[in-house]
């Protein structure tokens, strides 16, 4: 089955810092790399590494072919990107010491999509997978022509803002949100009650919800598996999200299970936090699966509630 990710491409530049700039402050940072990354792109290459076939549409700022370079060195079509005139999307990201990190996106190429371009690229993927984050502009129309094309849609909705709430999520069947997301979309306090909530107001959709530390949970066919997850020492959680995703979904489309899908992101999302940057610490699927073989970060546990 193909799968059609329409996301961002940003150029993160990453720096590290002992704590964030607080408002007021001027600070050195300790160091400064740059990466490619954009949920859309690491959600591409996640995709990839774990087996999809998997195609990026997305367009490509005039400094942008080094993301380009990077989805195809990885194995994502990039055949539909398309080349604006515009600076590339970008993203300053701070990575403090216990790896946690603050990110201050500017839209730049991901928020010139046009209709045009939009039917360019869905008119292939007809009763194919869509993945979409929130990243990108005409995300109202894509939701809706998928649909229209008969398309099954993810949606990360990360970063989640107020539009989300305008989008027409009834074509959406697979919602993917991490705990604060979940409880914005939900207007819910507490995390237990996220996809009960979600459940009533999204009474046809599936629910992937990522909750760090504290494992994951989905609802899918009137089952709820809970999943737990790897203690593992951080370096930088930037991207361990989208590798999740990636690995979660190629999974679940190609084997048919969802435990064994929880199994697989969580461990490939172990790996990730464990290495700088974000799509640059995205394992491979071997990887993945010696370290669930040998048991290498011990025991986990997958339970149907
Ligand atoms: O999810 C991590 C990503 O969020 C980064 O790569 C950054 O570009 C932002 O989009």
């Amino acid at each position: 089955m193909k799968i059609c990710n329409f996301g961002s491409l940003n150029l993160d530049f990453v720096y590290r810092v002992d704590f964030f700039v607080k408002p007021g402050e001027t600070k050195s940072a300790k160091n400064y790399s740059m990466y490619a990354g954009g949920k859309g792109l690491n959600q591409s290459i996640a995709l990839a590494k774990a087996g999809a076939e998997i195609y990026h549409g997305s367009m490509l700022g005039e400094d942008g072919q080094f993301l380009k370079e990077t989805l195809e060195k990885y194995g994502v079509d990039t055949r539909y990107i398309k080349s604006c005139h515009e600076k590339s999307g970008h993203a300053v990201i701070q990575v403090e010491d216990g790896g946690q990190n603050s990110i201050l996106l500017y839209g730049g190429a991901n928020q010139v999509m046009t209709e045009e371009y939009v039917d360019e690229v869905l008119k292939n993927f007809a009763g194919e997978m869509l993945l979409l984050q929130n990243e990108i502009n005409e995300m109202p129309y894509i939701m809706r022509k998928a649909k229209e094309l008969g398309c099954q849609v993810y949606f990360n909705a990360a970063p989640m803002n107020k539009k989300v709430f305008d989008y027409p999520l009834e074509c959406v069947d697979f919602l993917i949100v991490n705990e604060v997301e979940g409880k914005e979309l939900a207007a819910c306090d507490k995390e237990e009650e996220i996809i009960p909530e979600l459940r009533k107001k999204y009474p046809k959709m599936s629910f992937l919800l990522t909750l760090g530390k504290r494992g994951s949970m989905v609802y899918h066919k009137n089952r709820f598996i809970r999943c737990g997850a790897h203690h593992v020492p951080v370096v930088d959680t930037t991207g361990a999200g989208d590798t999740f995703i990636g690995f979660f979904m190629a999974t679940y489309l190609k084997r048919g299970s969802i435990r064994e899908a929880l199994e697989i992101a969580t461990t490939a999302s172990a790996l990730a936090v464990g290495k700088e940057g974000a799509s640059d610490s995205i394992p491979d699927m071997e990887r993945v699966r010696k370290v669930i073989e040998k048991k290498c970060l011990g025991p986990l546990k997958v339970e149907e509630i």
